[in-house]
């Protein structure tokens, strides 16, 4: 399926992913130029959902490799079935037929496709996640480099296997470590930042369609104004607002103050210090302030 950016950027507001031209450009040149995206950030800004939201607009397989700390091409690539292959030697003698050859049993047969050769065996284009690459080996990393250079793997028994259809390629990254620059040279690369209070706010209301726009504005400038909170060790992320909105709407409120945000810090702020630093920066007086400017700098200006 091909898609003009503009199209792009349409289908990505249809499916609720909320991101800036730049991104939208970005990914747009991703898929037709054919080059892995490499998308990093802070926990939470929509990374995985990239892939995931690429797989809905382009109607096709999500095909995913979680990577880890021992990933090895086995896991990533392909595997041997030999619980099928010892089973089909027993089957042989027990029904006295001659003994299988080496080269039926390393077939297709008894090949277990792993995410990458699902990929690129795929009948038509998939989206394939590489889902936090930072966390598997340097050599692994070195080998998913090679095998995004042109596509190709090899398998000594059965030789060079080709992509049927060159996937989208969609690889994330926390930064945990610094990844090699063969790997980025391969990728086009995007960093994904917080969200604006304007994207955040059109991500709640996206995500949780039954709040009220003045309570998902209201959570957007809290979370924003945590995060930019220089002592606050662990910032909520997109994701924390979202099950907050969840939370709050399920109490039926539509706005936020400060004794309803004193009373549900620990759904935002997951660290007990950081709910400390909060509370004892932020006066009553002081939380309804930020709240009221930001509401009326977002348009909302007939609110209490
Ligand atoms: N721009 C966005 N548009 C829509 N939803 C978003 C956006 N950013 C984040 N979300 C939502 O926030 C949640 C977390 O997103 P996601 O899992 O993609 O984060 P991540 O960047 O992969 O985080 P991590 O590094 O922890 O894996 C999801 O529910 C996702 O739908
Ligand atoms: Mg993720």
């Amino acid at each position: 399926m091909s898609l003009t950016l503009e199209q792009l950027k349409g289908s990505f507001k249809e499916n609720g992913y909320i991101c800036s031209e730049s991104t939208a450009l970005t990914v747009y040149l991703a898929i037709e130029l054919k080059k892995p995206l490499l998308i990093e950030g802070l926990p939470g800004v929509g990374k995985t959902e990239m892939g995931k939201v690429l797989a809905r607009i382009l109607q096709t397989e999500l095909i995913r490799l979680q990577c880890y700390e021992g990933l090895d091409e086995a896991k990533a690539l392909y595997e041997w079935n030999y619980q099928k292959q010892l089973l089909r030697i027993q089957l042989n003698r027990n029904l006295e037929k001659e003994q299988i050859r080496e080269e039926d049993l390393f077939s297709r047969e008894y090949l277990l496709e792993r995410p990458l050769l699902k990929a690129i065996q795929a009948d038509e284009r998939v989206v394939l996640l590489i889902d936090e690459v930072d966390k598997c080996d340097p050599e692994f990393e070195a080998f998913l480099f090679e095998a995004l250079s042109d596509y190709q793997v090899s398998v000594p028994e059965l030789g060079t296997i080709t992509a049927k259809n060159i996937p989208v390629v969609v690889l994330t990254s926390n930064s945990d470590r610094e990844l090699s620059d063969g790997l980025k040279r391969r990728c086009l690369y995007l960093f994904l930042d917080f969200p604006t209070l304007e994207e955040e706010t059109l991500i709640i209301q996206s995500k949780v369609p039954k709040i009220n726009a003045m309570l998902a504005r209201d959570i957007a400038i809290i979370a924003a104004n945590m995060r930019s909170q220089p002592n606050i060790r662990k910032k909520p992320s997109v994701a924390e607002s979202i099950d907050w909105a969840e939370s709050l709407v399920s109490l039926h409120k539509s706005t936020l103050d400060s004794d309803l945000v004193a009373a549900t810090l620990n759904l935002v702020l997951k660290n007990r210090n950081d709910q400390k630093l909060f509370h004892d920066s932020f006066k009553p007086e002081d939380l309804d302030k930020i709240l009221r400017k930001g509401r009326f700098n977002g348009g909302l200006k007939n609110c209490p």
